[in-house]
């Protein structure tokens, strides 16, 4: 079982995505994109749509943005952030059947949306399939393994991680996307590092937000509530005596279709 975007967790998602890990990403995705005026991109998985209005202002009036998502809620936040563009279609569809033309896009990107499907051949094979000969993929996932908590007492901290890997289908996904891009003929595949440390819990920190999404999930993986509060409480004890860390790994892997 997976998160449920859907649900509350999607609004700690949506946290996540306006807070500096959020900011740092789309940045980081602006500068691989190459974009120029008139272009025509889709952002797969594009959640609450962060990103689209700045790709809408960089590709101007003559440009298409598509942001495609299979959640409604996500889609409905999306809607209202992005009101006020014209060239911004929402498609609430999955990855792998976008229902766009052959070669309609000169650009693609997804963040943190891979990951979480199961069969994540067939949505690479749809990006393919809809990018213009030389159009470029820009991907950001995280390397799961490499997501955490430092703080907790060990075993305790360990479960409530051991637990979250079911919260997504893929732990290590920017490890085997090189070989999936090269295999559909894309060239120049390069992966660049987003990686962070957080040593504080401020109120619009990444690592509190991550660490309530984190909490849910283990509750619903049948771990107890009090263990859980456990955890969260060593975890702000950790920080009052300034031994508390989060680290996150996301890479950011670029590609170019040949
Ligand atoms: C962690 S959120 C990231 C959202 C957004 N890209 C961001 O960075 O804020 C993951 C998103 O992937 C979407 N998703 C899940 N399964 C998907 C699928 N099969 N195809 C496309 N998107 C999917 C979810 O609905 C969710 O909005």
């Amino acid at each position: 079982m997976g998160v449920d975007f859907d649900s509350d967790l999607g609004k700690l998602q949506r946290l996540m995505a306006e807070s500096i890990a959020g900011t740092t990403r789309r940045n980081a995705i602006l500068s691989e994109l190459h974009i120029q005026s008139a272009d025509t991109i889709i952002d797969v998985g594009c959640g609450a749509g962060h990103l689209l209005i700045h790709l809408a202002k960089a590709v101007g009036n003559e440009g298409i943005i598509y942001g495609l998502d299979p959640s409604k809620a996500q889609l409905e936040q999306a809607n209202q952030r992005c009101s006020e563009f014209d060239n911004i279609k929402l498609i609430e569809r999955n990855a792998d059947e976008t229902q766009l033309e052959v070669d309609s896009c000169h650009s693609a990107t997804s963040t943190q949306a891979l990951e979480y499907i199961p069969d994540v051949n067939p949505a690479l094979d749809e990006i393919t399939r809809i990018l213009k000969p030389g159009g470029a993929f820009v991907n950001v996932s995280i390397l799961w393994d490499h997501f955490k908590f430092y703080g907790a007492e060990q075993r305790l901290n360990e479960k409530i991680h051991d637990a979250f890997r079911a919260h997504c289908s893929h732990q290590m996904l920017p490890m085997e996307l090189p070989g999936k891009l090269e295999r559909r003929g894309f060239k120049n595949v390069k992966d660049k590092s987003l990686a962070f440390v957080i040593t504080r819990r401020d109120d619009n920190s990444p690592a509190l937000y991550t660490e309530a999404v984190m909490a849910s999930f283990a509750l619903t993986q049948g771990i107890s509530e009090e263990e859980v509060s456990d955890w969260r409480s060593q975890l702000k004890k950790a920080e009052a005596r300034g031994r508390f860390g989060f680290t996150s790994f996301p890479v950011i892997t670029s590609a170019y279709l040949g």
